[in-house]
Protein backbone atom coordinates (compact mmCIF):
# COMPACT_ATOMS: atom_id res chain seq x y z
CA UNK A 1 0.00 0.00 0.00
CA UNK A 2 1.25 3.44 -0.95
CA UNK A 3 2.13 5.73 1.84
CA UNK A 4 -0.71 8.12 0.86
CA UNK A 5 -3.58 5.60 0.83
CA UNK A 6 -1.64 4.34 4.22
CA UNK A 7 -2.28 7.53 5.52
CA UNK A 8 -5.32 7.77 4.20
CA UNK A 9 -6.93 4.55 5.64
CA UNK A 10 -5.91 5.48 9.17
CA UNK A 11 -7.02 9.01 8.96
CA UNK A 12 -10.92 6.96 8.19
CA UNK A 13 -10.33 4.44 10.98
CA UNK A 14 -9.49 7.54 13.34
CA UNK A 15 -12.79 9.49 12.31
CA UNK A 16 -15.76 7.90 14.24
CA UNK A 17 -13.40 8.13 17.07
CA UNK A 18 -12.73 11.57 16.33
CA UNK A 19 -16.55 12.49 15.89
CA UNK A 20 -17.45 10.49 19.64
CA UNK A 21 -14.50 12.60 21.31
CA UNK A 22 -16.47 15.97 20.08
CA UNK A 23 -18.63 16.06 22.94
CA UNK A 24 -17.75 14.20 25.81
CA UNK A 25 -20.44 12.44 27.57
CA UNK A 26 -20.85 12.01 31.34
CA UNK A 27 -20.34 8.27 32.27
CA UNK A 28 -23.35 8.21 34.53
CA UNK A 29 -26.07 9.85 32.55
CA UNK A 30 -24.85 9.31 29.45
CA UNK A 31 -25.26 13.18 28.85
CA UNK A 32 -23.44 15.55 26.50
CA UNK A 33 -20.87 17.93 29.04
CA UNK A 34 -21.55 20.91 27.79
CA UNK A 35 -22.85 24.84 28.99
CA UNK A 36 -25.85 24.06 31.93
CA UNK A 37 -25.71 20.35 31.53
CA UNK A 38 -25.32 19.61 35.58
CA UNK A 39 -28.87 22.17 35.59
CA UNK A 40 -30.31 19.41 32.94
CA UNK A 41 -29.36 16.58 34.86
CA UNK A 42 -30.55 18.00 38.54
CA UNK A 43 -34.12 18.49 37.12
CA UNK A 44 -34.56 15.92 34.62
CA UNK A 45 -33.28 12.25 36.18
CA UNK A 46 -35.22 12.80 39.48
CA UNK A 47 -38.21 10.53 37.99
CA UNK A 48 -36.87 8.72 35.10
CA UNK A 49 -33.45 7.91 33.44
CA UNK A 50 -31.54 10.17 31.48
CA UNK A 51 -32.58 7.91 28.43
CA UNK A 52 -36.25 8.99 28.58
CA UNK A 53 -34.95 12.80 26.94
CA UNK A 54 -31.71 11.94 25.51
CA UNK A 55 -33.15 9.64 23.08
CA UNK A 56 -35.44 12.69 21.88
CA UNK A 57 -34.91 14.88 19.39
CA UNK A 58 -36.63 18.20 19.13
CA UNK A 59 -36.62 21.88 18.83
CA UNK A 60 -36.70 24.79 20.85
CA UNK A 61 -39.92 25.02 20.60
CA UNK A 62 -41.31 21.32 21.04
CA UNK A 63 -38.68 21.10 23.92
CA UNK A 64 -40.48 23.83 26.01
CA UNK A 65 -43.60 21.94 25.05
CA UNK A 66 -42.19 18.44 26.50
CA UNK A 67 -41.52 20.38 29.84
CA UNK A 68 -45.29 21.76 29.70
CA UNK A 69 -45.81 18.48 29.64
CA UNK A 70 -43.66 17.32 31.99
CA UNK A 71 -45.27 19.97 34.48
CA UNK A 72 -49.10 18.53 33.83
CA UNK A 73 -48.47 15.21 33.32
CA UNK A 74 -45.25 13.93 35.00
CA UNK A 75 -45.16 16.27 38.37
CA UNK A 76 -42.34 18.33 37.46
CA UNK A 77 -42.09 21.47 39.52
CA UNK A 78 -42.55 25.42 38.08
CA UNK A 79 -39.27 26.50 36.90
CA UNK A 80 -37.44 30.12 36.95
CA UNK A 81 -37.80 31.41 33.69
CA UNK A 82 -34.14 31.40 33.31
CA UNK A 83 -33.65 27.77 34.44
CA UNK A 84 -36.15 26.94 31.98
CA UNK A 85 -34.29 28.70 29.31
CA UNK A 86 -31.08 26.82 30.08
CA UNK A 87 -32.45 23.27 30.01
CA UNK A 88 -34.40 24.14 26.89
CA UNK A 89 -31.30 25.59 24.85
CA UNK A 90 -29.56 22.66 26.41
CA UNK A 91 -31.61 19.84 24.97
CA UNK A 92 -32.75 21.79 21.48
CA UNK A 93 -28.66 22.40 21.35
CA UNK A 94 -27.17 19.17 21.97
CA UNK A 95 -30.44 17.14 21.31
CA UNK A 96 -32.04 18.56 18.73
CA UNK A 97 -33.45 17.49 15.05
CA UNK A 98 -30.12 19.09 13.55
CA UNK A 99 -27.99 16.33 15.30
CA UNK A 100 -27.97 13.92 12.54
CA UNK A 101 -25.04 12.07 13.96
CA UNK A 102 -28.03 10.13 16.18
CA UNK A 103 -30.06 9.17 13.69
CA UNK A 104 -29.96 5.70 11.91
CA UNK A 105 -30.95 7.83 8.95
CA UNK A 106 -31.60 11.15 8.12
CA UNK A 107 -35.84 11.62 8.96
CA UNK A 108 -37.76 11.20 5.85
CA UNK A 109 -39.04 14.73 4.57
CA UNK A 110 -42.95 14.95 5.24
CA UNK A 111 -43.72 15.57 1.60
CA UNK A 112 -42.21 12.32 1.21
CA UNK A 113 -44.55 10.43 3.57
CA UNK A 114 -47.72 8.85 2.69
CA UNK A 115 -50.94 10.02 4.08
CA UNK A 116 -51.57 8.85 7.50
CA UNK A 117 -54.80 6.85 7.29
CA UNK A 118 -55.38 6.62 10.70
CA UNK A 119 -55.36 10.31 11.17
CA UNK A 120 -57.86 10.62 7.94
CA UNK A 121 -60.41 7.91 9.04
CA UNK A 122 -60.81 9.68 12.19
CA UNK A 123 -60.80 13.07 11.37
CA UNK A 124 -63.50 11.63 8.60
CA UNK A 125 -65.28 10.01 11.25
CA UNK A 126 -65.56 12.96 13.66
CA UNK A 127 -66.82 15.42 10.55
CA UNK A 128 -69.72 12.57 10.22
CA UNK A 129 -70.64 12.65 13.72
CA UNK A 130 -70.48 16.76 14.04
CA UNK A 131 -73.11 16.84 11.08
CA UNK A 132 -74.82 14.76 13.26
CA UNK A 133 -75.11 16.34 15.85
CA UNK A 134 -73.35 13.31 18.03
CA UNK A 135 -70.62 16.16 18.86
CA UNK A 136 -71.08 19.55 20.09
CA UNK A 137 -68.68 22.29 20.06
CA UNK A 138 -66.84 23.20 23.48
CA UNK A 139 -69.15 25.48 26.07
CA UNK A 140 -67.77 28.71 25.92
C1 LIG B 1 -41.46 14.79 39.05
C2 LIG B 1 -41.06 13.74 38.15
C3 LIG B 1 -40.45 14.11 36.80
C4 LIG B 1 -39.45 15.02 36.54
C5 LIG B 1 -38.69 15.89 37.52
C6 LIG B 1 -39.22 14.96 35.10
N1 LIG B 1 -40.04 14.03 34.53
FE1 LIG B 1 -40.08 13.51 32.55
N2 LIG B 1 -41.51 12.10 32.95
C7 LIG B 1 -42.11 11.91 34.19
C8 LIG B 1 -43.20 10.94 34.03
C9 LIG B 1 -44.13 10.47 35.14
C10 LIG B 1 -43.20 10.58 32.67
C11 LIG B 1 -44.18 9.64 31.96
C12 LIG B 1 -45.39 10.51 31.58
C13 LIG B 1 -46.42 9.82 30.69
O1 LIG B 1 -46.03 8.94 29.93
O2 LIG B 1 -47.58 10.24 30.77
C14 LIG B 1 -42.13 11.30 32.02
C15 LIG B 1 -41.80 11.20 30.68
C16 LIG B 1 -40.88 12.00 30.01
C17 LIG B 1 -40.62 11.96 28.60
C18 LIG B 1 -41.28 11.03 27.59
C19 LIG B 1 -40.44 9.79 27.39
C20 LIG B 1 -41.04 8.82 26.38
O3 LIG B 1 -40.24 8.13 25.74
O4 LIG B 1 -42.27 8.76 26.24
C21 LIG B 1 -39.69 12.92 28.32
C22 LIG B 1 -39.09 13.27 26.97
C23 LIG B 1 -39.36 13.55 29.59
N3 LIG B 1 -40.09 12.96 30.59
C24 LIG B 1 -38.46 14.58 29.73
C25 LIG B 1 -38.16 15.21 30.93
C26 LIG B 1 -37.25 16.34 31.05
C27 LIG B 1 -36.48 16.97 29.89
C28 LIG B 1 -37.22 16.67 32.36
C29 LIG B 1 -36.45 17.79 32.99
C30 LIG B 1 -36.86 19.14 32.67
C31 LIG B 1 -38.11 15.76 33.08
N4 LIG B 1 -38.67 14.90 32.16
C32 LIG B 1 -38.32 15.77 34.45
C33 LIG B 1 -41.77 12.50 35.37
C34 LIG B 1 -40.82 13.49 35.54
Amino acid sequence: MSPFFRSLALALLCLPALQAEDVPLDPVTGMKIAPDWEIVRNHCIICHSSQTFLRQKATEANWTSVLTWMQTNGGLWKLEPDVEKKIVQYLATHYGPGDTANYRRAPIPATLMPPNPYASEAKLEAEAKKQQGLIKPPAK
